[in-house]
């Protein structure tokens, strides 16, 4: 069980999962932005049409392509590809980023500031490293250049997925939570992540013997 769970495509098949929703969110906003069929409680985001557009359509093309990054048989036989998803995975983390910030900026916000503070903080955090992940790859660096976009990857995601932590709570308590304890569980959520995306850096201990996890992901 625990090595279906590290090896590489379970991996894969498990983050496509995970982000399945905000990535269709992403899409559906793709349409409904330039028809203007956004729903009421989005509405207020069409202050800002174009970073919200920018936001969901690079935000779509970072959700797609990052699993597929980290398939190992995809990167050994068509390494051309990998290169040319890699530059777009790293376009649209760096477009997803700034459109979030410029969101922050030019919509009003509903968070409280805590929620606000982690989003400006995470998508500086992802800025970085995406540059540090392309400066390594153009180094020849090849384990700080998966280190640094796995961790590119989950700072991105880690936001996005945070309808895994509220349904569940929704379901158990018949209500969703609002306000600072809202924001605490999405914040929390996001660190959750990060965390997550170092242990998947770092091998997946304990398990990385049994699965022979180091041998599969180079
Ligand atoms: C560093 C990562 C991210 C940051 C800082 C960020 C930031 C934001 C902000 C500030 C908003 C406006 C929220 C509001 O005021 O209600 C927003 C909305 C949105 N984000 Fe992100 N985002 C990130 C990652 C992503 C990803 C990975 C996706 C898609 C896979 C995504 C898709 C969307 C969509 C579709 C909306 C519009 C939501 C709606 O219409 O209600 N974001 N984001």
């Amino acid at each position: 069980m625990i090595r279906l769970f590290v090896r590489p495509m379970p991996l894969v098949l498990l983050l496509v999962f995970a982000t399945f929703i905000p990535v269709m969110m992403a899409a559906v906003r793709v349409v409904q932005v330039p028809t203007g069929w956004v729903p009421e409680d989005s509405l207020r985001l069409m202050v800002a049409p174009l970073s919200l557009w920018l936001h969901a359509f690079a935000g779509l093309l970072f959700g797609v392509l990052g699993p597929l990054q980290f398939v190992r048989a995809l990167r050994a036989r068509f390494g051309a590809l990998h290169r040319l998803a890699g530059r777009a995975f790293v376009m649209a983390g760096l477009v997803m980023a700034l459109s979030g910030l410029m969101l922050l900026l030019q919509v009003e916000s509903i968070a409280t500031r805590l929620l606000d503070v982690a989003r400006a903080l995470f998508s500086t955090g992802l800025i970085v490293a995406l540059v540090l992940g392309v400066r390594a790859a153009m180094a020849r660096d090849r384990a700080a250049h998966r280190a640094w976009m796995i961790r590119a990857y989950a700072m991105g995601m880690g936001g996005a997925t945070i309808g895994l932590v509220f349904f569940p709570i929704y379901l158990l308590r018949g209500a969703p939570i609002t306000g600072l304890s809202s924001d605490f569980v999405f914040v929390a959520w996001w660190l959750v992540t990060i965390a997550l995306g170092e242990w998947v850096i770092s091998g997946c201990p304990p398990f990385e013997g049994r699965a022979r996890l180091k041998g599969d992901q180079q």
